[in-house]
C-alpha cells in the first residue's frame, strides 16, 4: 500500500479501511513507514477526525500491535482508567476497594507527565513497591489477593508507545479518536472484561469542556463495546483538584486516610460512584452496590487489601500504619486569601503546574521526580475566608521552584464576595 496515497486520503477526509490502518500503523511500529510520513497522517486524522467504525479499528490495530494479556480465568476482571487529572489519587483507593468487593483488579498504569500525576509514581512514595511484575506474577497476585498494578509495558500496544511521543512533538495530542484509540488500545490489550473510566472535564483536564468530554467517553465506550468489553463512564470535574493534597506522598496519606473512612467529601464520593459503576456493569443493584462500597472504607477491608498489594509488590507493610513514616518535604510556605469572602477557584491546572515546578513531576519521560513536594489546598472552593487566612500549604525541598510555585497559585485563586453555587463532581454517566 502507498502511504503518500493513504496520506493523501485522510487529508481528503475520507475514511480508511482496516487494512489501510494495519498498513500505516504496524508498518510504523515496526519502523518500516518513517515519523515524517505518519507525522503528516496524524495531522490529517486531527483536522478531518475519525468515524466511530474507524476509531473502533484504529484501537483494535493498536492493540494487536503487541502481546494482548491473557487473563484467562481470573473471575470478573475490571480495569479503571482515569484520563488524567491533579489530586487524582483515586485508583489507589478504588482499585483495593474493588478487590475488597470480590472483584479482580489486573491493571496496568502510568506515571505523571506535564502537570497530571501518576498512580505509579504515587504509589513509589512507599520505599520498596515496584510496578515491574513478570506476567506470571502478575497474574498469581491478581488471583491471590485480588489486585496487581503494572508499569506500562513496552509489550503491550507498542503502537501507542511510538505514536504518543509522536503526537507530543507534532501537536496532535488534544484529539478526540487519538486519545479514545491511545487509551482503550491499552484497556483492550490489559484484558479486563469490565472498565470502568473516569473522564475529566476541566481547567486541569484534556477535555475543557463537558461536550468534548461526552464525546470522548462515548468514543471510548463504543470501543469497548465493539470488542465485547463492559465499558462505563463517568464524567467528573477536574476544574479544582481532587481531595486535599497534590504531590505523591502527600497523595499516599490522603489515599490511606479515605481506606479509613476519613477521606475529603469529593474524593470519597467519586471512589464509591466509580465502584458502584464497576458492580452494576457486573450486574449489580446499583443501590446494594453503593453500600456494599462504603462498608470497604469502614469496616477494613479496603485498607486490609491495599497492605496485602504493597506487601505483595516488594513494597514496605509498616508505611500503611505508621503514616509519620513517609517522606514530606519539610519546608512549609503558604498562600493567603488576599481579600475577605468566598473562594471561588483554586485553578486545577495551576497547582498541576505549581508541584511539577516543585520537583514533583516531570516535563519529559525518565526524569527523576521529588515524592516529598507539593500542595495542600487548605480551603476548597465554597468555604468562607477572612483577609490573610491560608488557603493552600506549600509542601517544598530547600526552596527548590517556591517562587514559581507560589506565584501560580496565587494567580489561580480567585476570592469572591457571594457563595459560589457548587459545581457537582460528577457532571454525567455515559454507558
Ligand atoms: N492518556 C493516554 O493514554 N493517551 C492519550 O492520548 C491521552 C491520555
Amino acid at each position: 500500500m502507498n502511504v503518500p496515497d493513504l496520506i493523501r486520503k485522510k487529508r481528503d477526509g475520507e475514511p480508511h479501511s482496516r487494512a489501510e490502518l494495519e498498513a500505516l500503523i504496524l508498518g510504523y511500529t515496526r519502523g518500516d513507514v518513517p515519523d515524517y510520513q505518519i507525522s503528516a497522517w496524524l495531522m490529517a486524522v486531527y483536522l478531518k477526525g475519525m468515524t466511530p467504525q474507524e476509531t473502533a479499528d484504529l484501537t483494535m490495530v493498536m492493540a494487536e500491535s503487541g502481546d494482548l494479556m491473557d487473563l484467562g480465568d481470573l473471575p470478573r476482571t475490571v480495569d479503571k482508567h482515569s484520563t488524567g487529572g491533579v489530586g487524582d489519587k483515586t485508583s489507589l483507593i478504588l482499585t483495593p476497594m474493588l478487590a475488597a468487593l470480590g472483584l479482580t483488579v489486573a491493571k496496568m498504569s502510568g506515571r505523571g507527565l506535564a502537570h497530571t500525576g501518576g498512580t505509579i509514581d504515587k504509589l513509589e512514595s512507599i520505599p520498596g513497591w515496584t510496578s515491574e511484575l513478570e506476567e506470571a506474577q502478575f497474574i498469581a497476585q491478581a488471583r491471590d489477593i485480588g489486585l496487581s498494578l503494572v508499569g506500562q509495558s513496552k509489550d503491550l500496544a507498542p503502537a501507542d508507545g511510538k505514536l504518543y511521543a509522536l503526537r507530543d512533538v507534532t501537536a496532535t495530542v488534544d484529539c478526540l479518536p487519538l486519545i479514545a484509540s491511545s487509551i482503550m488500545s491499552k484497556k483492550l490489550a490489559s484484558g479486563a472484561h469490565t472498565v470502568v473510566l473516569d473522564v475529566k472535564v476541566g481547567a486541569g483536564a484534556f477535555m475543557r469542556t463537558l461536550d468534548d468530554g461526552r464525546g470522548l467517553a462515548r468514543a471510548m465506550v463504543d470501543i469497548g463495546t465493539r470488542a465485547g468489553r463492559q465499558v462505563r463512564a463517568v464524567l467528573t470535574d477536574m476544574d479544582t483538584p481532587l481531595g486535599h493534597m497534590a504531590g505523591n506522598s502527600l497523595e499516599v496519606l490522603e489515599a490511606l486516610a479515605t481506606l479509613r473512612g476519613h477521606g475529603p467529601h469529593d474524593l470519597t464520593e467519586l471512589c464509591v460512584a466509580l465502584a458502584v459503576e464497576a458492580l452494576a456493569a457486573q450486574g449489580e443493584d446499583a443501590a446494594q452496590a453503593e453500600a456494599r462500597a462504603r462498608t470497604t472504607l469502614h469496616d477494613g477491608s479496603a485498607l486490609a487489601k491495599f497492605r496485602a498489594f504493597v506487601d505483595a509488590q516488594g513494597g514496605d507493610a509498616t508505611y500503611v500504619d505508621d503514616v509519620s513514616k513517609f517522606d514530606v518535604a519539610p519546608g512549609r510556605a503558604d498562600v493567603t486569601a488576599p481579600t475577605s469572602g468566598f473562594v471561588d477557584r483554586i485553578d486545577a491546572l495551576s497547582v498541576g503546574r505549581a508541584v511539577l515546578a516543585l520537583g514533583g513531576g516531570r516535563e519529559r519521560k525518565g526524569e527523576a521526580i521529588d515524592h516529598g513536594v507539593g500542595v495542600e489546598l487548605v480551603k476548597k472552593p465554597g468555604e468562607a475566608v477572612q483577609a490573610g487566612e491560608v488557603v493552600m500549604r506549600v509542601y517544598h525541598r530547600d526552596e527548590r521552584g517556591l517562587h514559581t510555585a507560589t506565584a501560580l497559585l496565587a494567580d489561580g485563586l480567585s476570592i469572591r464576595a457571594q457563595a459560589p453555587t457548587p459545581d457537582p463532581l460528577i457532571l454525567d454517566h455515559v454507558n
